[in-house]
């Protein structure tokens, strides 16, 4: 089996998707909001590409059942519910309710993934938990692809140092496996770091760029390892909790 990491959307590699296992990465904030919506008790969580598909797509809800969630240059959207601070994503707020999500990097890198074997959101916050599942599926021989959703189609640090852990956990102990450079490169970011995240994340432009806007706070939520350990799964449009009758 092989591992590979994309940066950015990978809508031209269909061949690192079909029949794939697929994590989604964004650190910096989507996967770690979208886990703690989840971890919070949200009934499911609706990625869509812009605001306006957003309030469209709300009309279909009773008010009570929806929260409208999502930020553009890191600030919420004007007239939403919730930006995109994951401490905002508290069970007062999501508990019960679909959240209607759109983001900058992080929605937009989980559109176009049909053809995978499954598709799952992590970060740092759920890293054992979603890695257990990468683990199960290697092991049985299913090539794993490591998205990095990026900054602005760019290559994010955080990402790359996040999918580099990703990477030692799912291949430790295994024998057989290919490490694609993407994937091996993400590894040496990982290791020159190591637990480091505050300093992980003063060297990343998404890092600095948050602290500007005010959310210095929200880097120590995204370094919390393990803090937040559920396994969101991607299917059917929706990202849900992995359930029992998913299990791998
Ligand atoms: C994104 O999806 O671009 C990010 O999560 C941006 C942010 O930090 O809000």
């Amino acid at each position: 089996m092989r591992i590979d990491v994309v940066f950015g959307p990978p809508t031209a590699m269909p061949a690192l998707i079909a029949g794939r296992v697929i994590a989604v990465i964004d650190v910096l904030r989507a996967s770690t909001s979208i886990a703690f919506a989840l971890g919070n008790g949200a009934r499911n969580i609706v990625p869509l590409e812009s605001a306006d598909e957003v309030i469209t797509r709300a009309k279909q809800f009773d008010k009570g059942e929806v929260r409208l969630a999502g930020e553009r240059k890191m600030l919420i959207v004007p007239g939403f519910d919730l930006g995109n601070s994951p401490g905002e994503f508290t069970r007062e707020a999501v508990e019960g309710k679909t959240v209607l999500l759109t983001t900058t990097n992080g929605t937009a890198a989980m559109f176009g993934l049909q053809a995978a074997r499954d598709v799952v959101v992590a970060s740092y916050v759920n890293l054992e938990a979603v890695s257990v599942l990468m683990r199960t599926a290697a092991r049985a021989g299913t090539d794993i692809t490591l998205i990095c959703a990026g900054r602005d189609k760019l290559f994010s640090l955080e990402d790359a140092a996040c999918a580099g852990r990703y990477v030692r956990a799912i291949a430790k102990r295994l024998t057989k496996v290919e490490i694609g450079d993407g994937a091996f490169a993400c590894t040496v970011i990982d290791r020159k770091y190591g637990d480091r995240l505050d300093q992980l994340f003063a060297d990343s432009e998404a890092g600095q760029a948050l602290v500007e806007a005010g959310f210095a706070n929200d880097l120590e939520t995204c370094a919390a390892v393990d803090s937040c350990p559920v396994i969101p799964i991607f299917q059917d449009r929706q990202i849900t909790l992995l359930g029992p009758d998913r299990e791998r």
